[in-house]
């Protein structure tokens, strides 16, 4: 598949201080990508490059074969924005917003505007004036306005900052169908892994302006064990025997064991004289990788906010 966006080398630095550290990602058509990292990881400077809001200090960034460094404006037609919290007209009603927005771009329809609002959920209460709106219908309009002119690609910078978890889960439902439907790719970011865990097809993660991993949802991750055998000690040595990785957990022990290897494993606990009083998988959650990954503070920290 041909990418949407590649950042490529992207670096930014301000007063000597690398912000932006060489960062690289392609982004892909239908997919939406999560940009996980703790505050101050560099997710809005990158995404303030990426809308031309900020020039780089090196590298590049293609949208749709377009070099913004070469190309810049044309490069910016094919990308939608949510940077912040969208900029609305209180006093008018969200689809005379909308045709405002509309009148910016060439050729956007009124059926196309019919169809975005649709597409966020918004019949009912479109004609009623934004002042009136919630939160979270203030993001969806935003979204529709954002989708007007049929961009290839979509840029949200922490949208769900601020909505309550009813907000959060009805706009995480309506983005993932509009993905599927107009097929653009999403670049959504975040500092809650919980969220992007349910929102994304992948997660890139940034710590310190550097990206530290890629990785695809569907990626199984390793099987675990914990089992409960005394003594404890005698137990450990024959699993690092045996070539396991083992760490303890509240007083047993956490194994990086397949399910075949389970039967084999006890036998030979038995054999020994091992007492066993427990074996249960143990599914490793992506944050505890996460915190392994990330030395445990910073994205911990993020994650409790
Ligand atoms: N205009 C600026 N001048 C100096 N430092 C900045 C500027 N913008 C951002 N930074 C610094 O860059 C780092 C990354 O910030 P930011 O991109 O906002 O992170 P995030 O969006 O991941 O929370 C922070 O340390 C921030 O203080
Ligand atoms: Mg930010």
């Amino acid at each position: 598949m041909k990418p949407v966006v590649e950042l490529k080398g992207l670096s930014k630095t301000i007063k000597n201080k690398k912000i932006i550290d060489n960062l690289s990602l392609s982004l892909y058509p239908g997919q939406i990508t999560g940009f996980l990292g703790p505050n101050g990881a560099g997710k809005t400077t990158t995404i303030r490059m990426m809308v031309g809001l900020m020039k780089q200090t090196g590298g590049d960034i293609v949208i749709d074969g377009v070099s913004l460094r070469e190309n810049f404006e044309e490069g910016l037609s094919k990308v939608g924005v949510i940077v912040e919290n969208p900029e609305m007209y209180k006093f008018m009603s969200g689809y005379k917003n909308l045709l405002h927005f509309a009148r910016m771009h060439n050729g956007v329809t009124k059926e196309r505007i019919d169809e975005v609002v649709r597409q966020v959920g918004m019949q009912n209460r479109i004609h009623e004036k934004v002042g009136s709106y919630s939160l979270g219908m203030r993001q969806r309009l935003g979204l529709a306005q954002a989708l007007l002119h049929n961009p290839k690609f979509l840029i949200l910078d922490e949208p769900t900052n601020g909505l309550d978890p009813a907000g959060i889960r009805e706009f995480r439902q309506y983005l993932r169908k509009i993905a599927e439907a107009e097929g653009v790719s999403v670049f959504v970011s975040s500092h809650m892994l919980s969220e992007i865990e349910l929102m994304c097809d992948r997660i890139a993660i940034i710590q310190n302006g550097k990206l530290i991993d890629i990785r695809e949802m569907s990626e199984t991750r390793e099987s675990f064990y914990y089992i409960e055998a005394t003594p404890t000690e005698k137990a450990k040595q024959l699993l690092v025997d045996g070539g396991f990785t083992v760490d303890t957990l509240n007083g047993g022990l956490l194994v990086n064991a397949e399910q075949h290897q389970i039967p084999g494993l006890v036998e030979s606990f038995i054999a020994e004289g091992l007492e066993v009083y427990a074996v249960q998988p143990h599914k490793k959650t992506l944050e505890d990788e996460f915190l392994e990954m990330t030395g445990g503070g910073q994205i911990a920290e993020a994650y409790s906010k």
